[in-house]
């Protein structure tokens, strides 16, 4: 069972870090964390398909590179499938990401999957990326990637 603090933690770390006014959640479930950014002054989106969520903005549909860009930043809370294209839409607009992953997309273990995200992100050139862990329990691993100053 995933930790129900996790949506005020990750929103505390959000906007203490980053200044962004939009934020795009991906795999944002039923909106506890655009809830959660909401209450602290962000204008956030969550993209994710459920039909019972939150009175909160809401994109009821799947996240893609190709989705236009209305945001300064992009998280995602234990987002799946989504972790990837986090990365690769991050990249893609120059925007930085907050993204705590759960489940790899293709079966490799937790550890190793951290590992691979950050090589990811390196490797789609943020100049910074680095971990830190939110206090709460289950996956608590939060993988921030920077743009390079351009
Ligand atoms: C484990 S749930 C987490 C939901 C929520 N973030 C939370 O912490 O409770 C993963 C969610 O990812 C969503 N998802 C996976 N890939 C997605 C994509 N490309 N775009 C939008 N939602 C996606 C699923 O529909 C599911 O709701």
């Amino acid at each position: 069972m995933a930790d129900k603090r996790r949506f005020d933690l990750f929103a505390d770390f959000i906007v203490t870090r980053f200044p962004a006014p939009r934020v795009f959640d991906v795999a944002g479930g039923q909106g506890r964390l655009n809830e959660a950014l909401t209450r602290r002054g962000r204008e956030v989106t969550t993209f994710d398909l459920r039909h019972k969520h939150l009175p909160v903005r809401y994109a009821q549909r799947i996240f893609t590179v190709d989705e236009p860009c209305e945001a300064e930043l992009v998280v995602g809370m234990h987002p799946d499938g989504a972790t990837r294209v986090i990365i690769e839409y991050a990249a893609r607009h120059h925007l930085p990401f907050a993204v705590v992953p759960c489940c790899s997309d293709n079966g490799m273990p937790y550890n190793p999957w951290m590992r691979h995200l950050a090589e990811v992100a390196r490797g789609a050139g943020f100049g910074r990326v680095e971990e830190v862990t939110l206090s709460m329990d289950g996956r608590a691993r939060v993988l921030v990637g920077e743009p390079a100053a351009r």
